[in-house]
């Protein structure tokens, strides 16, 4: 028999690839798992595929996460890293800094945003969901991002870092422009980005006359050694756990009551597990959640510091490297039954959150808000249903992050009281 040809690459980054990239990764995964791409921005990097690779990249001192290792081209295109954070004083945040002020800042952050703190943030995550909820529940429709992923996060986020109530609005504004960012409104993220910088200098300056019981006030009281965050880097910090903690955090929730609306097998056992007052489905759930078709595509830039190989590929010194979390955590080589979603997996060490040293931080948080966000909907919406062809959703084309735009459900409308 004549060879089979090599089936040709799907395309990377056009709107199918948005809508479902997992084919797309399947094939690189297999045929180029470490592959060089240009980049819709222009810029050249290597997209790395394999969870093996993968995990091994993401624990590499040889990759930086600073943006001074960038090669020639990516400065010139000045497309890599956040908009807007080219202010020099928005680039000391944790994702942009290796070891050690990494280590440093790290230490310091760990410090005030503790374990204890989420856990203690927990009521007060679940009566923002249920007053989200309250405002469609009687309507029996919604567009479950814009009315519940979206501001669940932001008011979280707001909350836990003391922004007082009358100003979380303007939070929502900005953060709004920032995750429009993928549909290409560049300008006004930088001026969303800007505005939101000025309003942090100004609140970090009030905290310090006042220290309350907040985040911030926490960022500005940790302390290491004698050593304190300076202002900026406080900013810098209350920014990075903004940006990195709110746009995740809305994918989490869209991405996995998407996942659930279209498994309705899955969503069944978690909805009577859930009604038994059972945690065990629902936690393995939010990381199989992750795993499937997690929040953070691609995990975000790192550069080559020294020449280095990565599965087998030579990568040479200041290329950026990507790691595609979302094609790692399909990988037949470490996931049985890749392709299938399968909430009571316990074999599951998903790359969802990253790992090494820039793990995400706000692990804890986003297991919290995704744990409430499913409970609370699905035990008082118990016949949620999708209310849009799947194939028209549209996804947010940005590069780093997975999501919908948005997310239209029906379900019978909630009784009020007084109905
Ligand atoms: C880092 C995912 C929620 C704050 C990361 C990284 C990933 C990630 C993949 C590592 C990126 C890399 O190595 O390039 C997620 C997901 C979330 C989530 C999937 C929601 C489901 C949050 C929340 C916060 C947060 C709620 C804070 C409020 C951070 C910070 C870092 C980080 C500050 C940088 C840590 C470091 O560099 O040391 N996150 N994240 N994240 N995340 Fe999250």
């Amino acid at each position: 028999m004549p060879a089979q040809p090599a089936s040709a690459r799907p395309p990377l980054f056009t709107w199918e690839f948005a809508a479902d990239p997992y084919p797309a990764y399947a094939w690189l995964r297999e045929h180029e798992p470490v592959h060089r791409t240009t980049l819709p921005s222009g810029v050249e990097a290597w997209l790395v595929t394999r969870y093996a690779d993968a995990r091994q990249a993401l624990a590499d001192s040889r990759l930086s996460k600073n943006p001074v290792h960038h090669s020639e081209q990516a400065h010139r295109t000045g497309r890599v890293g956040i908009p807007g954070e080219r202010q020099a004083d928005l680039m000391t945040h944790l994702l942009n800094i290796d070891p050690p002020d990494h280590t440093r800042l790290r230490r310091l952050v760990s410090k005030a945003f503790t374990p204890r703190r989420v856990a203690a943030f927990e009521p007060r995550v679940q009566q923002l969901t249920d007053r989200l909820i309250d405002g469609f529940a009687a309507r029996g429709s919604a567009d479950l991002i814009h009315e519940f992923a979206f501001p669940l996060p932001i008011y979280a986020i707001c909350d836990l870092l003391g922004v007082p109530a009358e100003d979380q609005d303007d939070f929502r504004d900005w953060a709004g422009m920032m995750i429009r960012h993928g549909g290409g409104q560049r300008g006004g993220v930088g001026r969303a980005v800007k505005r939101m910088r000025a309003y942090l200098a100004e609140l970090i300056h009030r905290k310090r006359a006042d220290l309350g019981d907040d985040l911030i006030s926490g960022l500005i009281r940790a302390s290491d050694h004698g050593e304190h965050l300076t202002e900026n880097e406080a900013a810098a910090m209350a920014f990075i756990l903004l940006f990195a903690g709110f746009e995740t955090t809305v994918n989490l929730i869209g991405n996995g009551v998407y996942a659930l609306l279209r498994n309705p097998g899955q969503r069944a056992l978690l909805q009577e597990s859930i009604g038994r007052g059972e945690s065990a489905l629902l936690e393995t759930g939010i990381e199989e959640l992750l795993r499937y078709d997690g929040p953070v595509e691609l995990a975000t830039w790192r550069f080559a510091t020294s020449p280095l190989t990565i599965g087998g590929v030579e990568i040479p010194v200041g290329d950026p490297v990507l790691v595609v979390l979302a094609a790692a955590d399909r990988d037949p080589a470490r996931f049985a039954d890749e392709n299938t979603l399968d909430l009571a997996r316990t074999d599951n060490p998903h790359l969802g959150f990253g790992h090494g040293i820039h793990y995400c931080i706000g692990a804890p948080l986003a297991r919290l808000e995704g744990r409430a966000a499913l409970t609370t909907l699905l035990s008082r919406l118990p016949d949620l249903r999708l209310a849009a062809d799947p194939e028209e959703l549209r996804w947010r084309g940005g590069l780093i992050m997975r999501g919908l735009r948005e997310l239209p459900v029906e379900f019978t409308p909630e009784r009020t009281a007084d109905a």
